[in-house]
């Protein structure tokens, strides 16, 4: 069992909610630095005021509705001022660059002292994690296939929880690009920003468009990872721990 603090971290690590809209964080990073970052810090990481990476309100937060709601009231007793004159396009936009920052201090395992307790040792049931694993993994994943021997890669129980929670990667995003013509085409991102989007095909050539005359659609890879977060409870992960880690 995950001690009280634990668990509530637990449950914010597993809040991480829909995929963030890059597109609009980039936009937001601007409006954040200028209104938010002087009192919550240029990282979001808090100063004067409350870190907002580890915000369970942040966190929980869906497309800058409960992010809104602080940002147009403000709490004037706390010390939060309102601002009634930023728009709902920019309140979603800074909402959205905080998800960003939420998500990458996930990716770079800022969690991990999660389970310093716990690093080595699990106290799951091997077969009750056999069986939600069939049910909720075995449409991706094989035991005697690409995870056979994860636990040779992931020995600690930390890290392999932390890693079947949210195996982010470093490789390069992926897309599918749908031109003005109806012609779709799809690659590794080379570059993405408001002006332009460009990538390389499986044969590798190169295409650039401008971004507002095509369509973009970002692969999403860890989508079934994703919608797991909400169904996992504290004794699913602590046997699927312990059962991937007997596959060595
Ligand atoms: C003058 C300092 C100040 C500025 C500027 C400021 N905040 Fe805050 N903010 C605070 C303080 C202090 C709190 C804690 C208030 C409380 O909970 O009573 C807070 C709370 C919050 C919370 C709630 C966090 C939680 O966990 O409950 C959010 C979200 C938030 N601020 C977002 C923003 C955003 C977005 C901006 C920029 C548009 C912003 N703040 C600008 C000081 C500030
Ligand atoms: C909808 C498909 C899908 C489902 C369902 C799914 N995964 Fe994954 N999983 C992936 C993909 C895709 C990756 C690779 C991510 C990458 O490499 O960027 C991955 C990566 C992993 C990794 C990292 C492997 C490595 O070598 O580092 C582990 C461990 C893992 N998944 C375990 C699980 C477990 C346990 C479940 C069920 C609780 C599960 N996955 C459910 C698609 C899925």
């Amino acid at each position: 069992m995950l001690a009280p603090a634990q668990q509530h971290d637990m449950h914010t690590y597993l809040g991480l909610g829909s995929a963030p809209d890059a597109a609009a964080a980039k936009l937001g990073e601007p409006l954040y630095k200028q209104n938010c970052a002087a009192c919550h810090g240029e990282d979001a990481r808090g100063a004067q005021g409350p870190n907002l990476v580890r915000s369970t309100l942040v966190l929980h937060d869906e497309k800058g509705h409960d992010i809104g709601q602080v940002v147009k009231s403000g709490r004037p007793e706390g010390g939060m001022p309102a601002f009634p004159n930023l728009t709902d396009q920019q309140i979603y936009d800074i909402a959205e660059y905080l998800h960003v920052q939420v998500e990458n201090a996930a990716n770079r395992g800022l969690y991990n002292s999660l389970y310093s307790k716990q690093r080595s040792q699990t106290t799951g049931d091997p077969t009750k994690g056999r069986q939600f694993f069939a049910e909720h993994c075995a449409s991706c994943h094989s035991a005697t296939g690409d995870l056979a021997k994860i636990a040779d890669k992931f020995p600690e129980a930390a890290e392999m929880q932390e890693r079947f929670l949210w195996p982010a990667s470093r490789e390069p995003r992926r897309a599918t690009v749908t031109t003005a013509s109806g012609q779709t085409i799809s690659g590794t991102i080379l570059k993405i920003d408001d002006f332009d989007v460009s990538l390389r095909d499986a044969a590798g050539q190169m295409h650039e468009w401008p971004r507002d005359q095509v369509e973009v659609k970002l692969e999403d890879k860890l989508a079934g990872h994703r919608a797991l977060l909400p169904v996992y409870k504290d004794a699913d992960l602590h046997n699927l721990t312990a059962y991937l880690l007997t596959l060595k």
